[in-house]
């Protein structure tokens, strides 16, 4: 869906230049969960407002649907954002004037579409907050927010979700059940995500994108690995695991695979004989009952499952917002910075009287003024 060639992106400060991504060379798929790791600074946001047309670069090309951003006006990235994507934010981004039901109204009517109820407590069932339509951002936590933001995200069946650390200011068991609802749209869409919580991203991730110093430094994909051994229940699982299934149906020779395997690792090993912990390690360590294991393996080209776009059957929706809600926002705004509004009325008192005394006293002639002075006193000599 994204095609991504020799990308790179400076940031000009007073006294250097920030590489912030340099030569990005990725193909991303269509559907599924995408992760961009890397440490603070690593260039995570930079790639992600790039391609959700947030933010410009400097070289290379950016092809959606195959459709090259050479051939994108400003007004074409507008529409894309609009139509295409749908971001989420660390911070939420909702609007506190607004209810759960409007701020998602709100994305369709920028589109130019009237939001219909029904629609919108669909969208609100999909991300679990039925029936709190109508309260107000105030009254919802931290993880039923970020789901506010998903939902309006939703709302314009985007084709891609992208979200910037979407878990950074919620507990970790919030962080899950926000995951959770993302990893359920990435069945059918395409949902990237910026992290640096690797923990997270092994959970849930088709395909996990590193970053360093605007480079990436490495690209894993997925993938259910056969255990190497897999006989009378005893399975070798990818070279870390022993897996005995029923220890009555072990024979000599399967002992002799268990000592081999054993001499061939140095160091601690442990040897688990309890039920729940064995259970509890599977679990971790993603492997299923025959002993497979899901494990990340470099990206190729299998994983990169796209239909084959020409780029001719792609078209974005121009943003418009009804006056009615440009006039609310404009004042939610006006109303969350009073004292912004204070000093900006001030001033323009102060400024306009300013301009009316200096015009005054511009246009001021002493003869003029003498003269209708006498005239209004009836005053016909001196
Ligand atoms: N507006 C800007 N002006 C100058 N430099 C910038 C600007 N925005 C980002 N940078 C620099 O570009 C590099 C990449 O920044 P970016 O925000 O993409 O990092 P990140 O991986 O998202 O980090 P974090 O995990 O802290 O959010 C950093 O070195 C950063 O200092
Ligand atoms: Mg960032």
């Amino acid at each position: 869906m994204l095609e991504i060639k020799h990308l790179s992106k400076t940031y000009k400060t007073k006294h250097n230049e920030v590489y912030a991504l340099k030569d990005i060379n990725l193909s991303i798929q269509d559907k599924g969960m995408v992760f961009i790791l890397g440490k603070s600074g690593s260039g995570k946001s930079t790639l992600l407002n790039v391609l959700g047309g947030l933010d410009s670069f400097d070289e290379g090309e950016i092809s959606i649907c195959g459709k090259s951003s050479k051939d994108f006006k400003q007004s074409d990235f507008d529409s894309y954002r609009n139509t295409f994507i749908g971001f989420i934010f660390q911070e939420y981004n909702v609007m506190n004037n607004f209810t759960v039901k409007e701020n998602i109204a709100l994305a369709l009517q920028l589109q130019g579409k009237k939001a219909d109820d029904t629609q919108i407590q669909e969208i609100l069932e999909e991300v679990d907050l039925s029936g709190l339509g109508n309260r107000k951002p105030n009254e919802l936590s931290g993880g039923q927010l970020q789901r506010v933001a998903i939902a309006r995200a939703l709302i314009k069946h985007p084709e891609i979700i992208m979200a910037d650390e979407p878990t950074g200011a919620l507990d970790s068991h919030t962080g899950k059940q926000v995951l959770d609802t993302l990893k359920k749209l990435s069945k059918d869409k395409l949902v990237l995500i910026v992290s640096h919580d690797k923990e997270f991203a092994k959970n849930y991730a088709d395909r996990i994108i590193e970053l360093a110093d605007g480079q990436v430094i490495s690209d894993t994909s997925k993938e259910r690995a056969a255990p190497a051994r897999s006989k009378n229940g005893v399975s070798i699982v990818e070279n870390e695991f022993i897996n005995i299934s029923n220890v009555e149906m072990l024979k000599e020779e399967d002992y002799q695979t268990i000592m081999e395997e054993i001499r061939k690792h140095k160091g601690e090993m442990m040897i688990s004989f309890h039920k729940d912990t064995n259970k509890e390690m599977k679990k971790i360590n993603h492997i299923a009952e025959n002993g497979e294991m899901e494990v990340f393996h470099d990206t190729k080209e299998k994983h990169i499952h796209t239909k084959g776009y020409d780029g001719a059957s792609i078209s974005f929706i121009k943003s418009k917002l009804p006056l009615k809600s440009s006039l609310k926002l404009a004042l939610s705004n006006l109303k969350l910075k009073p004292f912004r509004l204070f000093m900006t009325v001030l001033l323009s008192v102060v400024s306009f009287t300013l301009f009316g005394l200096s015009d005054t006293m511009a246009k001021y002639d002493r003869g003029v003024a003498t003269f209708h002075s006498m005239k209004d006193s009836q005053v016909n000599y001196i």
